[in-house]
């Protein structure tokens, strides 16, 4: 049976970003579950603001078209999503404002229908960006995705990562590789 694929990326386009290091751990816990993965920066998916006018100009931004691409061809979606003023994160919302975008021949939502996935945040606030992982579940939600219901946020984060990139707490880190290895359990008992 094949393996199943799963894209994992951060909210972030920050190079320090905590999520960005939160999503690799989850990440490794997917791969040791059994999955593909592949990990992407959004950093090197630079999308305009989404504007009507502009995709009616010039259609979706090439960089949209491939990010689409990949949702297309993964079956699940690590996501570790900081929170800016209680919410999601501008360069998230925007692309997936973009890839929502149908073209020609292709059904509503394609990117999204059906993909399940796990949600994480790292901040350095008391919270840890659970107020923000409530307003993307509630969006991926909304466009057909399966938003698994266990979830993780890192608080502290300043202070949460060894010089590996790795979660100082032992309990947080395997909680992290736990979360990987359950969407991948998860997509496993899906596959036909
Ligand atoms: C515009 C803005 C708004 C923010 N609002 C929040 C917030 O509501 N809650 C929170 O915990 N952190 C907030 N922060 C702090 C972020 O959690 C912090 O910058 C974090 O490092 C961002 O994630 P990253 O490290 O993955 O880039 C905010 C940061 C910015 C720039």
């Amino acid at each position: 049976m094949p393996a199943p694929r799963i894209l994992a990326f951060a909210g972030s386009t920050r190079t320090a970003s905590f999520n960005k290091k939160l999503v690799r751990i989850a990440a490794e816990g997917a791969r040791a579950a059994g999955a593909g993965v592949t990990l992407v920066d959004l950093r090197d998916y630079p999308m305009p603001l989404y504007d009507g006018d502009l995709e009616a100009a010039q259609g979706q931004p090439e960089k949209a078209r491939e990010l689409k691409a990949l949702f297309l061809d993964n079956d699940g979606l690590l996501l570790s999503c900081p929170e800016y003023n209680s919410s999601i994160t501008g360069v998230l919302k925007n692309t997936i404002d973009w890839l929502s975008r149908p073209v020609p021949n292709e059904p509503p939502l394609a990117a999204f229908t059906g993909k399940v996935a796990a949600l994480m945040s790292a901040s350095p606030g008391a919270l840890g960006g659970l107020r923000g992982l409530v307003h993307v579940r509630s969006i991926l939600g909304n466009i057909g995705v399966i938003v698994l219901p266990d979830q993780i946020a890192v608080s502290r984060a300043g202070e949460a990562f060894d010089d590996k990139g790795q979660l100082k707490d032992a309990k947080q880190q395997t909680g992290i590789m736990g979360l990987g290895a359950r969407l991948a359990g998860f997509l496993q008992k899906l596959r036909p």
